[in-house]
């Protein structure tokens, strides 16, 4: 576990220190559209009951506050078709998108007379899989449905809070198999490493998952960023990462003859809805609040506050509250980090995208890789080995706690 625990350390530094952004940031200008279309990330941070492990940005659900947000999304949307930007994939995540079906339908119509759209992902929860909310989701086009399950053992469900919102672990089960075929892909949504998680647990779960032999399963690590450490401790005990390498060791063995892996926790039959915008693309657009925006070598947050997000839409005013410029040598890393989360990394493009010096700036990270095992090279072609793949779910874990860290510090910008 030395090297383990070292590239959690590094990482983690790294992370603090490179995700900050500053709400004295002003953008570069917006007149300089790239000409590829791009990824537009949407976040609808509406949930009907809050779960206690849950470090993403999300408000308990309010039917009239959600109706005014939706009216300020799709002016933010429209501001960047007349900026001249195209998108030809959208991914909808929360908090709880389906909340509001009917809305969500005028949202993806939005899109789709914007743009030449040809995938839009959308996220959703178990008590959503009903004929109430899946029949406006699937005549509006959405073709590619993510449900978050995180276990189907009753047990643990009761301590995440959502056995008695989104039913027990058969029950679930039943309405997924029930829903296969009815869209292009359809991903569940599972977590593994739970304090209080057992080998048993983890077991149950993988049964189930190859029972159905669903599209895809996204099996993230618990990450336990600032704002739901206490509870996590709290609720279910202290995280162990001894046992994380263990489980997702057992992830990949049970679920690699059902699935193919797309990426370091995403198993897929279907090659792949990646589950977090970011990974896809290398820019990215996000709309709505607390969405974050990567273009021009800048990450860019907006505001967090629901009610501050409308104000600015409402006025016309840019929803930005803070951001950061990149170096060339951030820009390379980082995307060496997503390049190397779909198992592999082509220097010819780095070289295309960033100069034949780039690779300089990866110098460190080759050499840790090599020593402890993590890559192999093919020609211009790094490969990651099955350790690799578990360093990656390292990197991608410390990354997406950085990334919930940064949102939390933004919430209290935004609350002073
Ligand atoms: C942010 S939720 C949004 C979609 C939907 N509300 C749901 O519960 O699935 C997407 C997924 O993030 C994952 N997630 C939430 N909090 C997490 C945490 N602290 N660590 C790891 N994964 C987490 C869960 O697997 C969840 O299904
Ligand atoms: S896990 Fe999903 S339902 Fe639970 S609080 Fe987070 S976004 Fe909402």
């Amino acid at each position: 576990m030395i090297f383990e625990y070292a590239l959690t350390y590094i990482s983690r530094q790294y992370m603090n220190r490179n995700l900050q952004v500053h709400s004295s940031f002003i953008p570069s200008d917006y007149r300089t559209p790239p000409e590829k279309p791009l990824m537009l990330y949407i976040h609808i941070p509406f949930c009907e009951e809050l779960c206690p492990y849950c470090s993403f940005y999300k408000v308990p659900f309010e039917k009239s506050l959600a109706e005014q947000y939706y009216e300020s999304l799709f002016r933010e949307i429209e501001h960047w078709s007349q900026r001249g930007y195209i998108f030809d994939s959208v991914y909808i995540g929360g908090g709880t998108p389906t909340v509001l079906p009917g809305r969500l339908a005028d949202l993806v119509a939005l899109v789709k007379k914007l743009w030449p759209i040809k995938d839009i992902s959308v996220e959703t929860n178990p008590n959503h899989l009903v004929p109430q909310y899946m029949d406006p989701i699937k005549d509006s086009g959405i073709n590619r449905l993510s449900v978050g399950v995180q276990t189907f053992d009753d047990s643990l469900l009761k301590k995440l809070k959502r056995y008695h919102k989104y039913g027990s672990g058969e029950e679930i089960a039943r309405k997924l198999s029930d829903l296969q075929g009815t869209f292009d892909t359809l991903n569940i949504d599972m977590m593994f490493n739970f304090p209080d998680q057992t080998d048993a647990m983890l077991e149950y779960d993988l049964s189930v998952l190859n029972r159905l032999q669903g599209d895809q399963v996204t099996y993230y690590p618990l990450m336990p960023s600032r704002s739901v450490k206490a509870e996590i401790r709290s609720l279910y005990g202290e995280v162990d990462y001894k046992k994380e390498k263990r489980f997702y060791g057992k992830i990949v063995q049970s679920l690699e003859g059902h699935y193919d892996r797309a990426s370091a926790w995403c198993f897929s039959r279907k090659g792949g809805m990646i589950d977090e915008y970011i990974v896809d693309y290398n820019e990215y657009v996000g709309c709505g609040a607390g969405a974050f925006t990567y273009i021009n070598g800048e990450i860019r947050a907006n505001v967090f506050s629901i009610k501050e997000y409308i104000e600015k839409m409402n006025k016309n005013q840019s929803p930005l509250a803070a951001g950061r410029a990149y170096t060339v040598a951030d820009q390379v890393r980082y995307d060496f980090l997503m390049g190397f989360f779909s198992g592999y990394l082509n220097l010819t493009i780095l070289k295309k995208r960033y100069g034949s010096l780039s690779t300089v700036y990866l110098t460190l990270q080759f050499i840790f890789m090599r020593i402890a095992g993590g890559i192999t090279v093919e020609g211009k072609l790094f490969r990651l080995t099955e350790k690799g793949m578990y360093y990656l779910v390292i990197l991608m874990r410390e990354f997406f706690t950085g990334v919930n860290n940064v949102r939390q510090h933004c919430n209290i910008i935004d609350r002073d």
